[in-house]
């Protein structure tokens, strides 16, 4: 990668480097060029004014560090240092002529992280994306840099919601004097008007004002605002789905004292677009135990009877394991969405969904999934958890939506990467 110029934000990232100030906090817009800056004005910190120290890189995870920080940054043209990353330590040596210092990785979220952080004496932290991080993390983190007297601790992050802790705790806190650097799209400067634009139709919403805006404002109200004002945007009718499909898979919520059984069948068309031809919803009251797997196989020969299509695989809520281990695998196609769950958090749900409708990415089948377009035009935000997750308190029924999130959750990291910008 190469660096020609820095905006004028980006330059006060570097201004910060060589400030008296300790904090830095740069939030704001996704890809505005926060991350890879200040990434290079830390080392470059670091290595102007320390000899065999010690510093701490920090991600979500060690990995998403390595992804986010270690990647591009060891791809950065014409650095005046040389970079040595030990896998097996986790720690990155950068050497300039005589001089050298050790960067280690952690992350927040990786318990490891926290019993290695506590032993070590840090003269520089860097918080990527702190917002995803444990405060407990944090505070540890910087516990380590209490004995350096020219200590500097950098965060960067995209905005959540107003009561989330490091809104309150540092960006607001007059107790913690900081540095405060807010990033907007245009401040990165390899982004052009194309870019900006395309960014700006993907993120609705809240996520618009978050990602695009930058505000720290509350995920509150329907979740998905421009699908339940005009559903019918988004339905298709059955004779114009793609010839082709790359896919279909099915999802299976099951049902217990509140909630109903649910099914969805979802496809990719062979044009990378989502489809839902099917869903359904049936009351718990309605079956009895041999009902259940009789009810899922019902559901998915009519899809593959009515669409002419062959469904690959079903997965199910993994929350009843005596029902899922009486089920009689047909076809061998149950499979326990456990195993899958992890690659879609709930906090990633809404923004991935909304992201693949603005895209015009995603769409029903017109007639065929009734109860899921309900699901979706209701849904709203829990204002109590300050990530923007849907509202699973038992006050409205959300299980034809769960069963739509197991049907895309083999293929999430695939729609994640079809969105990106
Ligand atoms: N001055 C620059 N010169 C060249 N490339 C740049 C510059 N600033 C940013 N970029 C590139 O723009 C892209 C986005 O930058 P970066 O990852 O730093 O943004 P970010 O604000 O951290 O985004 P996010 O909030 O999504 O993590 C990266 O590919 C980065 O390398
Ligand atoms: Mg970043």
């Amino acid at each position: 990668m190469q660096i020609d110029e820095f905006s004028k934000k980006q330059g006060e990232i570097l201004k910060f480097a060589y400030s008296d100030s300790e904090n830095l906090i740069c939030d704001g817009a996704v890809r505005s060029g926060k991350t890879v800056v200040m990434t290079l004005a830390f080392a470059l910190w670091a290595m102007s004014k320390f000899d065999r120290t010690n510093f701490a890189i920090c991600g979500k995870t060690v990995s998403n560090a390595e992804r986010n920080i270690l990647r591009p940054f060891e791809q950065i043209e014409g650095l005046p240092f040389t970079l040595k990353y030990k896998v097996s330590t986790r720690m990155l040596t950068i050497k300039c002529g005589k001089k050298q210092n050790y960067f280690y990785f952690f992350g927040g979220k990786d318990e490891s992280s926290y019993a290695l952080i506590q032993g070590i004496t840090l003269a520089g932290v860097l918080f990527d994306e702190v917002a995803l991080m444990p405060q407990s993390f944090v505070d540890q983190a910087i516990a380590r840099t209490l004995s350096f007297k020219n200590a500097k601790i950098w965060f960067n992050c995209n905005p959540e919601g107003p009561n989330h802790w490091f809104y309150k705790d540092w960006l607001t806190n007059p107790k913690k004097p900081k540095t405060h650097i807010h990033f907007l799209m245009r401040d990165n400067p390899i982004l052009g008007d194309e870019e900006i634009n395309r960014a700006e139709t993907l993120y609705t919403g809240v996520f618009y004002e978050r990602y695009i805006l930058g505000r720290w404002v509350a995920a509150e109200g329907i979740v998905f605002p421009e699908f339940a004002g005009n559903p019918e945007k988004y339905m298709i009718s059955a004779d114009k789905l793609p010839k082709k499909f790359n896919w279909v898979k099915a999802g299976y919520d099951l049902g217990g004292n509140k909630s109903a059984y649910a099914l969805s069948a979802f496809a990719q068309g062979a044009d990378g677009k989502i489809y839902g031809i099917r869903s359904k919803k049936i009351q718990a009251v309605d079956l009895r135990p041999q009902d259940v797997d009789n009810k899922a196989k019902e559901f998915i020969t009519g899809v593959e009877k009515d669409f002419n299509v062959y469904v690959e695989k079903c997965f199910i809520d993994d929350s009843y394991y005596t029902i899922i281990n009486s089920l009689n695998d047909w076809r061998y196609m149950f499979n326990n969405a456990a195993c899958i769950k992890n690659n879609m958090p709930l906090a990633d749900r809404p923004l991935l969904l909304s992201k693949l409708m603005a895209s015009g990415k995603f769409f029903l089948v017109k007639g065929e999934c009734d109860d899921l377009a309900d699901e979706l035009s209701n849904a709203v935000f829990d204002k109590k958890s300050d990530k923007a997750i849907i509202l699973d308190d038992g006050s409205m029924q959300i299980d034809t939506l769960d069963s739509m999130w197991y049907a895309l959750a083999d293929d999430w990291l695939y729609l994640n990467r079809a969105v990106m910008i």
